[in-house]
């Protein structure tokens, strides 16, 4: 059996959850479902990362205990996953006794190893997001330095722990070389080499002396480990590593016939993309199979961000359209080159057209043909009366079925859902030129029964097909329809099942 395991990032537990967050979780959600329903044994995970200096600080200014603060925003974090359906293995808190004792395992092998040893810090540094900036990476405005993302920098001058990445710029830059699916999409390999490695990787400054809310250093423990090294190690604990309950990491990371897959958007690709095979190269691991990146949900053409406090909350949508219109959408709109622009008519198009009109609207009116003409019976084919425009219909039919396993192993769920989309639009079309209600009236049955089982069985492949992306509603439509939702029975011949009567499915807004 093929497996694979597969991430997203372990968001800060410095606030809520926004839209940017249930993209990503969404997206890789919704690959790890196909995945499994193609066959694949998949082992998902997402989490809390709740170490560093901002999650301290927020908990200060909001004068609250910073473990109370973690426990309710994992809680508010896994409502929200819960409510949109996604369906993790491991929920990881990087606070979790479990994780931070490999953490310091991990730390103490590579200092042993003389990967890790003692310096001095001294750099440009965004508190927001804990990331180091050089002074040609940093933007300069009015004689201030700024990183990325707009937040000010500080400038810091002390004793640290150093991870020796320059040692490994060579090989990283092979990797990537040779290497040209590892990033997806590829050109996120040529801005990593532009920005962070034709001037020279630095090694890692990771442990802070200023900071208490860190995992502690055992080798001195004046220092803790610095946030981006305890949360990407979270992609191994999740699997047990280091510990003697290892099976999943066996199983899921150590045998190479496993795909390891992590999702997230650009921001973070630097660490995931260099730092993170850079450390599990000096542990003797292998590396992941892909690194998937997608673009940002940017809100009036700026990045939404907690800090800039211009998110959007996934509720709103939720509670308006329901979880599975909030997960089309999301995949739908996915954007793996560029950002994109998040506007509430956007979402309102997108639902009207392809949730009511489309696929909601086809079903009702194939159900309800099924039910007046043929007593809620789906009827029989008769092979020897197919017109050329039934024989089109098995074609398109044929063709979607011949590409899905092939979108979904190259991660194009789009691409899929716009297949599926231009087969809706087709079946409505075939409805409107086909008019039924004419052939029952001239009596042309044969033409009549023909058309609606060749309608119903192309729907139900639809309906099979969108499964990972609408869960809720094609689970009530499964139970209408007496269908069976699995990939296994596509290009079934459903004649002869009794269905019941369908109420409207997405009510237009
Ligand atoms: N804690 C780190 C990640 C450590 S992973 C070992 C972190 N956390 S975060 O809370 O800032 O979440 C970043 C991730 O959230 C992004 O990589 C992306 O997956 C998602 N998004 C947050 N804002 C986003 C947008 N505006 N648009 C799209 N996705 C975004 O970084």
């Amino acid at each position: 059996m093929k497996k694979a395991y597969l991430t997203t990032p372990i968001y800060y537990s410095s606030g809520k959850p926004h839209l940017g967050h249930a993209y990503t979780t969404i997206l890789a959600d919704v690959v790890a479902k196909y995945k499994k329903a193609i066959g694949y044994d998949i082992f998902f995970t997402t989490g809390m990362d709740e170490h560093g200096q901002k999650i301290f600080d927020v908990a200060k200014k909001l004068k609250k205990n910073v473990k109370e603060m973690l426990d309710d925003n994992a809680k508010i974090f896994q409502n929200l996953w819960k409510k949109l359906g996604i369906n993790y293995n491991f929920f990881t808190r990087t606070t979790s006794q479990d994780h931070k004792k490999t953490v310091q395992k991990i730390f103490s092998q590579l200092y042993k190893k003389k990967y890790i040893y003692k310096g001095v810090w001294t750099s440009y540094y965004c508190p927001n997001c804990e990331e180091n900036y050089t002074e040609t990476q940093a933007i300069k405005k009015k004689g201030k330095l700024f990183c990325k993302l707009g937040h000010e920098l500080v400038f810091k001058n002390e004793p640290s722990f150093f991870l020796k990445t320059s040692q490994f710029q060579k090989w990283i830059e092979k990797y990537f070389h040779d290497h040209n699916s590892f990033i997806y999409p590829s050109f996120r390999a040529k801005e990593l080499i532009n920005n962070f490695l034709n001037e020279g990787l630095k090694d890692l400054s990771i442990s802070r002396k200023t900071l208490c809310w860190g995992v502690p250093i055992k080798e001195d423990n004046n220092h803790v480990i610095y946030v981006w090294f305890d949360a990407l190690l979270n992609y191994l604990t999740n699997l047990g590593y280091g510990t003697k309950k290892n099976q999943n990491f066996t199983k899921y990371w150590n045998d190479g016939r496993s795909e390891i897959i992590h999702f997230m958007s650009k921001e973070i690709s630097r660490f995931h993309c260099i730092y993170w095979p850079i450390m599990l190269k000096m542990l003797n691991l292998r590396l992941p199979n892909k690194i998937i990146i997608h673009g940002w949900i940017i809100n009036n053409n700026e990045k939404m961000s907690k800090s800039k406090g211009n998110v959007i909350d996934p509720w709103q949508y939720i509670n308006r359209f329901g979880s599975d219109a909030l997960r089309y959408f999301l995949v739908k709109e996915s954007n793996f080159e560029n950002d994109f622009n998040f506007t509430d008519k956007f979402f309102w198009d997108v639902y009207n057209h392809d949730l009511a009109n489309n696929y909601g609207n086809v079903l009702t009116r194939i159900a309800g043909m099924i039910k007046k003409y043929c007593h809620n019976v789906v009827p029989s084919l008769t092979k020897k009366k197919l017109d050329n425009d039934d024989k089109e219909i098995l074609i398109v039919r044929k063709e979607i079925l011949k590409k899905y396993k092939n979108l979904i192993n190259n991660y194009k769920i789009k691409e899929l859902l716009d297949e599926i989309q231009k087969s809706y639009l087709l079946l409505n079309k075939y409805i409107d030129e086909t008019k039924p209600w004419v052939l029952f009236k001239d009596g042309k049955l044969d033409k009549l029964f023909n058309f609606l089982n060749i309608i119903f069985n192309f729907n139900c492949d639809l309906i099979i097909l969108l499964s990972p992306i609408l869960q809720q509603t094609t689970k009530k439509i499964s139970q209408i329809l007496n269908l069976v939702l699995d990939f296994k029975l596509l290009n079934k011949d459903h004649a002869k099942l009794k269905i019941n009567s369908c109420p409207p499915i997405f009510n237009r807004k």
